[in-house]
């Protein structure tokens, strides 16, 4: 498998508070990846940081094998291969889903609007959402719109997805709908970085697991050795701390 995106001693400092430090990491193309860690740990932190929405102190990035130049406008065209999804949905409230869904692809991406719409009924379709294109966002539940929030991202066609806690604002009946949707994007061929907080999901989507705490990767192991018996005390107390039982 092709490495998609690196980083090397990743580096990030408020003030003078240091948020990241010299994290490294690769994800290769295909993966799942959960990340995991406690609260404040730096994980919201790093995935901004591959996004290019923080700034870092020191560190490189590399995406397809090339370094990342620093510069706006190459983020910019980097966002659209690197696709981003957080825990509040803002979609715009005067378009319809489908307009919201067109507008990156058509707008930015110059592609063919049939072709594009083609594609986003037919996400939508999958996701349960069909009869919804012609909704406004207010007309959808907060589920439903974090659902198309992911299939806005997916009509961009990344190369690679970032996930910030997408379920964390929704009502609890509304998240496993959710959380359906990308564990049908991780049996597909994409390539996704997982921040959660809900372990069984972590679990059962991802390949490998990435722990941090205090701004540090500090283990990275398969999925499965992950939860069945993780390295460190931190991540132990970690699983315990959610009472997952599975140790
Ligand atoms: N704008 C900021 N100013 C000062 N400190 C910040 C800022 N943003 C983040 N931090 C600090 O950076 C650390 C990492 O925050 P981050 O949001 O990345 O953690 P997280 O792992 O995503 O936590 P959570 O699970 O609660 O979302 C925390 O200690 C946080 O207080
Ligand atoms: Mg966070």
């Amino acid at each position: 498998m092709a490495e998609i995106m690196s980083g090397k001693g990743i580096t990030k400092k408020i003030g003078n508070k240091v948020i990241l430090s010299e994290v490294d990491l690769a994800i290769e193309e295909g993966e799942v990846v959960a990340l995991l860690g406690p609260s404040g740990s730096g994980k919201s932190t790093l995935l901004r940081c591959l996004n290019g929405l923080e700034t870092i102190a020191s560190g490189e990035l590399f995406f397809d094998g090339n370094k990342i130049e620093r510069s706006e406008k190459n983020w910019q065209q980097l966002r659209q291969e690197i696709g981003m999804v957080f825990q509040s949905y803002d979609l715009f409230p005067n378009k319809t889903v489908l307009e919201n869904l067109l507008l990156g692809p058509v707008k930015v991406q110059k592609r063919e609007p049939k072709e594009v719409e083609r594609e986003a009924l037919d996400w939508l379709a999958r996701v349960g959402l069909k009869e919804r294109a012609q909704d406004y966002p207010r007309q959808l539940s907060g589920g439903q719109k974090q659902r198309v929030a992911i299939i806005r991202s997916l009509c961009m066609k990344p190369r690679l997805m970032l996930f910030d806690e997408v379920t964390a604002s929704l009502d609890p009946e509304m998240v496993r709908e959710v959380l359906e949707v990308i564990l049908e994007l991780a049996k597909t061929d994409k390539t996704l970085l997982i921040v959660t907080h809900e372990m069984s999901f972590a679990q059962q989507v991802s390949d490998r697991v990435l722990f941090m705490a205090e701004g540090k990767i500090i283990e990275n192991s398969a999925t499965p050795a992950f939860f069945s018996g993780p390295q460190t005390k931190r991540a132990r107390d970690f699983l315990q701390s959610l009472d997952y039982t599975n140790l």
